[in-house]
Protein backbone atom coordinates (compact mmCIF):
# COMPACT_ATOMS: atom_id res chain seq x y z
CA UNK A 1 0.00 0.00 0.00
CA UNK A 2 1.37 3.25 -0.72
CA UNK A 3 3.01 5.75 2.27
CA UNK A 4 1.47 8.61 2.55
CA UNK A 5 3.85 11.70 5.10
CA UNK A 6 2.29 14.66 6.10
CA UNK A 7 5.22 16.56 6.84
CA UNK A 8 3.68 19.40 8.98
CA UNK A 9 2.78 16.41 11.46
CA UNK A 10 5.80 13.99 11.11
CA UNK A 11 3.10 11.27 10.45
CA UNK A 12 3.61 8.33 8.02
CA UNK A 13 0.90 6.16 7.62
CA UNK A 14 -0.59 3.48 4.93
CA UNK A 15 -3.42 4.10 2.32
CA UNK A 16 -5.27 2.28 -0.28
CA UNK A 17 -4.76 2.94 -3.34
CA UNK A 18 -6.89 5.46 -5.03
CA UNK A 19 -7.52 6.78 -1.41
CA UNK A 20 -8.62 10.24 -1.25
CA UNK A 21 -5.99 12.59 0.20
CA UNK A 22 -8.62 14.40 2.61
CA UNK A 23 -10.37 11.33 3.98
CA UNK A 24 -7.10 9.75 4.58
CA UNK A 25 -5.70 13.12 6.10
CA UNK A 26 -9.03 13.37 8.32
CA UNK A 27 -8.93 9.64 9.54
CA UNK A 28 -5.13 9.85 10.83
CA UNK A 29 -6.07 13.21 12.40
CA UNK A 30 -3.32 14.84 10.55
CA UNK A 31 -3.86 18.86 10.67
CA UNK A 32 -4.19 19.70 7.07
CA UNK A 33 -7.13 22.12 6.84
CA UNK A 34 -10.20 21.62 4.93
CA UNK A 35 -13.16 23.50 4.19
CA UNK A 36 -15.17 23.32 1.04
CA UNK A 37 -14.48 20.00 0.50
CA UNK A 38 -15.13 20.61 -3.40
CA UNK A 39 -11.95 22.20 -4.57
CA UNK A 40 -13.41 25.84 -4.31
CA UNK A 41 -12.27 27.30 -1.35
CA UNK A 42 -8.36 26.78 -1.66
CA UNK A 43 -8.13 25.78 2.05
CA UNK A 44 -6.37 22.50 1.39
CA UNK A 45 -3.70 23.75 -0.63
CA UNK A 46 -0.84 21.23 -0.40
CA UNK A 47 2.95 21.47 -1.21
CA UNK A 48 4.10 17.83 -2.78
CA UNK A 49 7.93 17.95 -1.89
CA UNK A 50 7.91 14.03 -3.11
CA UNK A 51 5.80 11.84 -5.11
CA UNK A 52 3.93 14.77 -7.31
CA UNK A 53 3.64 12.13 -10.13
CA UNK A 54 1.48 9.45 -7.46
CA UNK A 55 -1.49 11.68 -7.04
CA UNK A 56 -4.29 11.88 -9.76
CA UNK A 57 -4.48 13.78 -12.39
CA UNK A 58 -5.57 17.42 -11.87
CA UNK A 59 -9.48 18.11 -13.21
CA UNK A 60 -11.13 21.17 -14.60
CA UNK A 61 -12.46 22.22 -11.22
CA UNK A 62 -9.34 21.93 -9.35
CA UNK A 63 -7.11 23.80 -11.93
CA UNK A 64 -9.41 26.48 -12.11
CA UNK A 65 -9.32 27.26 -8.12
CA UNK A 66 -5.02 26.72 -8.33
CA UNK A 67 -5.34 29.70 -11.50
CA UNK A 68 -7.65 32.11 -9.68
CA UNK A 69 -5.70 31.13 -6.12
CA UNK A 70 -2.31 32.12 -8.17
CA UNK A 71 -1.00 28.74 -6.50
CA UNK A 72 2.27 27.48 -7.81
CA UNK A 73 3.51 24.46 -10.12
CA UNK A 74 3.49 21.37 -8.32
CA UNK A 75 0.83 22.78 -5.71
CA UNK A 76 -2.63 20.39 -5.28
CA UNK A 77 -5.67 21.01 -3.53
CA UNK A 78 -5.68 18.04 -1.14
CA UNK A 79 -9.39 17.54 -0.93
CA UNK A 80 -9.02 16.48 -4.69
CA UNK A 81 -6.17 14.13 -4.60
CA UNK A 82 -6.62 10.61 -5.04
CA UNK A 83 -3.41 8.67 -3.54
CA UNK A 84 -1.73 6.37 -6.21
CA UNK A 85 1.76 5.89 -4.97
CA UNK A 86 3.86 7.13 -1.80
CA UNK A 87 3.93 10.92 -1.06
CA UNK A 88 4.92 13.29 1.13
CA UNK A 89 2.92 16.21 1.45
CA UNK A 90 2.28 19.97 3.45
CA UNK A 91 0.03 22.60 4.25
CA UNK A 92 0.95 25.38 1.56
CA UNK A 93 -0.98 27.60 4.12
S1 LIG B 1 -11.36 22.04 1.08
FE1 LIG B 1 -12.01 23.63 -0.24
S2 LIG B 1 -10.70 23.32 -1.95
FE2 LIG B 1 -10.24 21.63 -0.70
Amino acid sequence: MPKVTFKDDDLTVEAEMGANLRDTAQAEGASIPFGCEQGICGTCLINIPVGEENISDIEDQEKETLSAMGAEPGQRLACQCQVEGDLEIESAH
